[in-house]
């Protein structure tokens, strides 16, 4: 195991997919794999579901974020003898716009991941060959190189025995992040980890999961316009530097939504998400029709509602399903007469579990 260079402090939980899951992370962000002997492949192929996720949740840019269920990309990964040992092959990349993406593993957000992972590991005796399904829209605001990422990291993990950790498999994933749209990991930590997180402090990683409370409903209404809103220029939109007022606010409103969370309000975890005063101002106006959807969203009776990511899928939040498709369709009416952009949405609960092996 790679602990020279590593620092750790963690509460250990078990975790559902019987990964080593923690409920707080810290580690440094390079992990030396001078020290790892290599592992054996455990199985000739592995597959592995990794959800979308909703970054941001208003106030909390770059640090907060959750996965939601249903929805996601799938990675294979097969022990392949024709591949050079220790290198990745993308095969075949199926589902939403494949020919959007590169097969090439180093401009591919599942391939960056699984060789980051390999890396971290000391994969040198086996070549792997790749199959990505995208579930999930390109640019969509629902974490969709996220999930490629966490669905590769997860799976090339599993192929060789689940050695890795949460944070090594965060960590692994954010160098996809970082090369495709900029260095965050507000999507890939809930996508690996599942539920709410925060992320506490990038250098050294470290990431505290949040638990919504089991038995309290919560639904997202997730409406995606047919626009595309690429995160390099949402992040572009953004001030270099913010006023104390602004910062002030914003961090009570951080604070109220997490505060929210671990209470299952999802009146208050609404009102939070609502009030950011700093990243959706800039990038709304940039998404035809945004400003009018979510006073449609709260008309209708949301909790509250904002940019999902860097957009363009809008988010509301509510406790009841019935209250949630009736509000998607007021979003969808708005974003139609005010944006002129056709719409579809999608109302989905909390994903509790995270990226995982799958079997079918
Ligand atoms: N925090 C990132 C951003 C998430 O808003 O740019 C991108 O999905």
């Amino acid at each position: 195991m790679a602990t020279a260079t590593s620092t750790w402090t963690c509460l250990l939980y078990p975790s559902p997919a019987g990964r080593r899951g923690r409920m707080r992370v810290r580690c440094s962000s390079s992990v030396s794999v001078s020290t790892r002997r290599e592992p054996e492949p455990v199985a000739t192929v592995v597959k592995a579901f990794a959800p979308a996720t909703v970054a941001n949740l208003g106030p909390g840019f770059d640090f907060l974020g959750c996965a939601v269920d249903g929805l996601g990309d799938i990675v294979s990964v097969k022990v392949d003898p024709q591949v050079h040992p220790g290198e990745i092959c993308i095969q075949d990349i199926t589902g939403h716009a494949p020919t959007k993406l590169s097969k090439n593993p180093l401009w591919n957000c599942a391939g960056i991941a699984a060789i980051e992972v390999m890396k971290m590991l000391a994969v040198r005796s086996v070549g792997l060959s790749l199959y990505l399904h995208k579930g999930l829209p390109l640019g969509s605001g629902l974490g969709s190189s996220a999930a490629s990422a966490a669905a590769a990291a997860v799976a090339v993990n599993e192929m060789f025995g689940n050695k890795l950790g949460v944070e090594e498999l965060v960590l692994a994933s954010l160098k996809s992040e970082e090369k495709v749209s900029g260095y965050h990991a507000d999507n890939v930590a809930p996508s690996i980890m599942g539920g709410f997180v925060l992320i506490r402090s990038y250098e050294p990683l470290e990431l505290i999961q949040l638990k919504f409370p089991v038995e309290k409903e919560l639904y997202f209404v997730l409406v995606t316009p047919e626009f595309e809103a690429p995160t390099k220029k949402m992040r572009a939109a953004l001030p270099g530097e913010i006023g104390m007022p602004h910062h002030v606010w914003n961090c009570s409103q951080a604070g109220a939504l997490v505060a929210a969370v671990l209470q299952g309000d999802v009146a208050g975890l609404g009102k939070a998400l609502s009030s950011d005063k700093i990243v959706e101002p800039r990038r709304a106006p940039l998404i035809p029709g945004m400003e009018a959807v979510k006073r449609a969203a709260l008309r209708a009776g949301a909790f509250g509602c904002t940019i999902s990511g860097a957009g363009p899928t809008a988010v509301a939040v509510v406790d009841d399903q019935q209250t949630g498709h009736d509000i998607a369709s007021h979003m969808i009416d708005s974003f139609l007469h005010d944006g002129n952009l056709k719409a579809s949405a999608k109302v989905l609960q909390l994903d509790r579990l995270g990226a995982r092996r799958i079997h079918n």
